[in-house]
């Protein structure tokens, strides 16, 4: 996953935004739909299903556009902007200013496929820190770049990782986690120190979710099919 550290778990706002009160959006349902069989029940972890899977978004990031919709830049913080969530996978897309990254994060056990919708982000890979940290700032492995059209793989046999849009450039970024992730390890950068957080949205489906218990989002979509 790629978290944020600034959403808070809990709200008294009891509002949850499930798919009932999302607008359709034809290309975005057209790929959750051809994403699901893929993914349905841990099927993209066998059978060349996450290559697959990419090749999916690799298409959606170079054809269609209708993700602009979503865009929501924030200057606080990179933003988490729910579009399809089902047992299965989560399909988000997460806007970068300027100078924004995401903490050192892992992956909760689940695969994570991003693909590149604007600007240019980089992935830059670290070892596994363990349970405590090493007590020194991780020291960062590859760095990689992804153009516009571009799909990165992580999970946590991979490595850790953190991820940020290319200096000086703004970014827009889809992010397929299967299965969804709800919690997950980001470690300090000074120490490399693990802490749990829980991970929230800052809109879903276009909707201002800020403030609403993430919880009650995930359960307004637990029904959802793939
Ligand atoms: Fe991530």
């Amino acid at each position: 996953m790629t978290p944020t550290n600034e959403t808070p778990c809990t709200s008294s706002v009891p509002a949850p935004l499930g798919p009932r009160d999302r607008e359709p959006d034809c290309t975005l349902d057209a790929l959750t739909l051809q994403l699901a069989p893929l993914l349905k029940d841990g099927a993209g972890r066998r059978g060349g299903g996450s290559a697959k899977v990419a090749a999916l978004l690799r298409e959606y990031a170079g054809a269609e556009d209708s993700w602009r919709r979503y865009v929501n830049y924030r200057d606080d913080t990179y933003s988490r902007n729910l579009i399809w969530r089902c047992g299965d996978f989560e399909l988000l897309i997460l806007c970068w200013n300027e100078g924004q990254a995401s903490p050192i994060h892992d992956h909760s056990g689940q695969q994570c496929w991003m693909a590149v919708l604007d600007g240019e982000l980089e992935e830059v890979h670290f070892p596994d820190l363990g349970e405590s940290g090493h007590g020194a700032p991780p020291v960062p492995g590859r760095i990689k770049a992804f153009p516009q059209g571009g799909v990165a793989f992580i999970d946590d046999d991979i490595a850790l990782h953190l991820v940020r849009p290319k200096a000086g450039q703004q970014g827009v970024s889809l992010h397929l986690y299967s299965s969804p992730i709800d919690t997950c390890r980001v470690f300090c950068p000074e120490s490399g120190v693990p802490t749990a957080i829980c991970a929230g949205y800052h809109t879903v489906r276009g909707e201002p979710a800020e403030g609403v218990d993430p919880e009650l989002i995930r359960a307004a979509w637990s029904g959802s099919k793939g």
